[in-house]
């Protein structure tokens, strides 16, 4: 016979207790029972529906037939009756009743978890954050800028004049339909990190010693050096009386920080828009050390030179300064000094990786090895 809801005439606690032990004994029996989704439906209208359910029979008999003094009592009893249903009929599923599927929910608790690996820091921002700590202990404080920027701080605020061919140095990838707007506000994906020295100078008036790392982007196709995008850590000091003795000293300290103190520095004469007089950093090759061979192989990093450029650098040209001379930036009374270095470029060398690609094709086999 399947369960119908009894009236009560007796509300003593027995009673209500004997009553819901039988509710739900019964539901239980009924959730056993269930085999199909159809079945699971009808079991749970017949329990559930708000409209004639065996829930709301139960309210309509129990609760509003209950005589006055025993309201209180089957009030509480019934809310744990209907908590225990409720519970019964959202955990009903089908095949519910057989005691394999019992089996099945059981967590066994000797078996081995899921393991969860930890992740490590990409090796490009592992080698990002080293160079960035090393200046932060010389006191230099970390700026960041737009990875989408206009002209004008890309190119014009650091000395190159539309149209002059050093722009041509830097493969750069322009935003599209920006033909409409003046020169200097057209966007592009800034090719280095540089304009972040104008941004940064708009911002704090001098002295400033600051590095700014970030992604920067240009139009060469990905080969075993090349990537569109890539990282740059750029430096900029600015003071009273900064000299080329600074930039020297500075970065020498900084190279022998980075790659072990007995890494030598040199210094060869370059071009940079924006700095005069330039240079290029050179380290002792710390793969051969030096010596330009490993064993009796020419050292292939260094070309057999003995010799690896690490940077671009030099005296913030004046012509730099006129830009944010309304912030203290007075060419003849503040000089300084800037750098820029490719990360990627480091982090290859530093952990002898011969292709670029590596570092952006998210390859866990690859990666797992820097954990
Ligand atoms: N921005 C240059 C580049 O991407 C690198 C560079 C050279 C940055 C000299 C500097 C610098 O700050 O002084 O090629």
């Amino acid at each position: 016979m399947p369960y119908t809801v009894p009236k009560l005439t007796d509300y003593s606690a027995a009673a209500l207790e004997k009553a819901a032990g039988e509710c739900i004994a019964a539901c239980a029996g009924e959730a056993a029972e269930v085999h199909s989704d159809a079945e699971l439906k009808a079991f749970r209208d017949r329990w559930m529906a708000r409209k004639n359910g065996i829930l709301t029979q139960i309210n309509d008999l129990w609760l509003k037939g209950a005589p006055k003094e025993a309201k209180r009592e089957a009030g509480i009893r019934v809310n744990e009756l209907k908590a225990r249903i409720t519970e019964l009929v959202e955990s009903a599923h089908i095949g519910g009743g057989n005691s394999d599927s019992l089996a099945a929910d059981r967590v066994d608790i000797t078996l081995p978890g899921v393991k969860r690996p930890i992740g490590a820091e990409h090796p490009v921002i592992k080698t990002m954050h080293e160079i960035v700590g090393v200046f932060q202990k010389l006191g230099y404080s970390v700026a960041e800028g737009p990875v989408v920027e206009t002209d004008y701080y890309n190119f014009e605020a650091l000395n190159f004049p539309p149209n002059h061919p050093a722009r041509d140095t830097q493969d750069t990838l322009f935003i599209a339909g920006q033909q409409s707007k003046p020169q200097r506000e057209r966007l592009l994906l800034r090719t280095h990190t540089s304009p972040v020295q104008i941004r940064t100078m708009e911002k704090m008036r001098p002295p400033l010693r600051i590095v700014i790392p970030g992604t920067v982007h240009r139009n060469d196709p990905p080969d075993a050096s090349h990537s569109p995008m890539f990282h740059q850590i750029e430096g900029l000091a600015v003071d009273t009386n900064i000299t080329f003795g600074d930039l020297k000293g500075t970065l020498d300290h900084a190279m022998k920080a980075l790659f072990g103190s007995s890494v030598k520095t040199h210094f060869r004469p370059s071009f940079f828009p924006f700095t005069e007089p330039s240079a290029e950093l050179y380290v002792t090759c710390f793969i051969c050390g030096g010596s330009g061979k490993r064993g009796a192989d020419p050292c292939r990093p260094c070309k057999q030179t003995g010799w690896i450029e690490v940077l671009g650098c030099g005296m913030v040209d004046p012509n730099v300064f006129e830009f944010v001379k309304d912030n203290g930036y007075d060419p003849r009374k503040v000089s300084g000094f800037a750098f820029g270095m490719g990360v990627d470029r480091l982090a290859l060398l530093k952990y002898g990786v011969d292709d670029i690609q590596l570092f952006f094709q998210g390859d866990v086999r690859f990666l797992q090895q820097f954990g």
